[in-house]
């Protein structure tokens, strides 16, 4: 796909990867970017850039778990300023934790905003491609929606959902000329995972890297954009000997480095439960 002169919505578009992929879009000549994430200032800020590169930027300062307040606001911003060709779906959040310890409204959370989020603004705007039979759809997945490791269950677990709920629209919309792939980062150095433990021998890329990469696949047509060689040979070797990257990762987790069982009869309380 040639992103010039197009149209794009790109949530989580206030800091991290959001960010840097309306940044490159801008860069490479997208028409107008609509930008949404719940933060009003940091938007209002990401559009002063975006605009310094020569893009319009149209602020949305919404919070995906709110499927009223986001249909109406979708509604009014195609009528104003669409048809959007293009809709990167990157607002994510994470919480890492052993899964005894894990907390039920922070996989709420996760649910709502990575899955339940990425649905609603998906089905309003999917609607839309296929009337105008043209549209492309990108999914941030991560690596770790094909390779899940200790300590992120729950993340997870909505990172592998976004990989079949793409797979499954692609099939569907194709016939729409509506093209919908995934893109796949590894370690990448933003707020989200500023507070998480980092896994041994994984080394952090950038956004702009991220970002980049992006604009490559769809250039390319890619289905699924996984992003530096490290998520490479991650996935061939999961392909080709998953009984050892299951082991690499266990030694890799950060779990394997506070072995403090969270269910020892000294500290497991049930007021943990929820
Ligand atoms: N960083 C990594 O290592 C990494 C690796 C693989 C995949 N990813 C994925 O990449 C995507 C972006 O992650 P990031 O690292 O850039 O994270 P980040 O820096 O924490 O940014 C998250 C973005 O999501 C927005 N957001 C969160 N909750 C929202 C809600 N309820 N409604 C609207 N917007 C919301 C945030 O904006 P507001 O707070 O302003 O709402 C922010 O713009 C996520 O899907 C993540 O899972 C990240």
């Amino acid at each position: 796909m040639n992103i010039q002169g197009k149209t794009a919505l790109i949530t989580g578009a206030s800091r991290g990867i959001g960010r840097a992929i309306a940044m490159e879009f801008a860069h490479q000549g997208v028409k107008r970017v609509l930008l949404v994430a719940r933060d009003y200032q940091r938007l209002v800020d990401v559009a002063a850039d975006v605009e310094a590169l020569g893009a319009e930027a149209i602020i949305l300062a919404l919070d995906l778990s709110q499927p009223v307040e986001v249909s109406v606001a979708i509604a009014q911003a195609w009528r104003n300023h669409g048809p959007i060709q293009l809709l990167v779906n990157c607002a994510g959040i994470a919480h890492q934790k052993p899964f005894l310890q894990s907390r039920l409204p922070n996989v709420q959370e996760e649910i709502a905003v990575n899955l339940m989020g990425m649905y609603t603004i998906t089905r309003l705007i999917a609607r839309r491609m296929a009337t105008q039979r043209e549209g492309t759809i990108v999914n941030v997945s991560s690596l770790m929606g094909k390779v899940a490791a200790p300590t992120m269950a729950t993340y997870s677990a909505t990172k592998f959902a976004i990989l079949g709920f793409t797979q499954a629209l692609r099939g569907e919309l194709a016939g729409q000329n509506v093209q919908v792939i995934a893109l796949l980062p590894s370690l990448t150095d933003t707020d989200m995972v500023r507070d998480l433990q980092w896994f041994r021998w994984a080394t952090p890329t950038t956004p702009e890297h991220v970002a980049q990469a992006l604009v490559r696949g769809l250039q390319k047509q890619s289905h699924e954009i996984l992003v530096g060689w490290q998520s490479h040979l991650v996935l061939w070797g999961d392909r080709l000997a998953p009984w050892l990257m299951e082991k690499i990762l266990l030694m890799a987790a950060p779990l394997s480095r506070n072995q403090q069982p969270p269910y020892s009869r000294h500290r497991y309380k049930l007021t943990e439960e929820l």
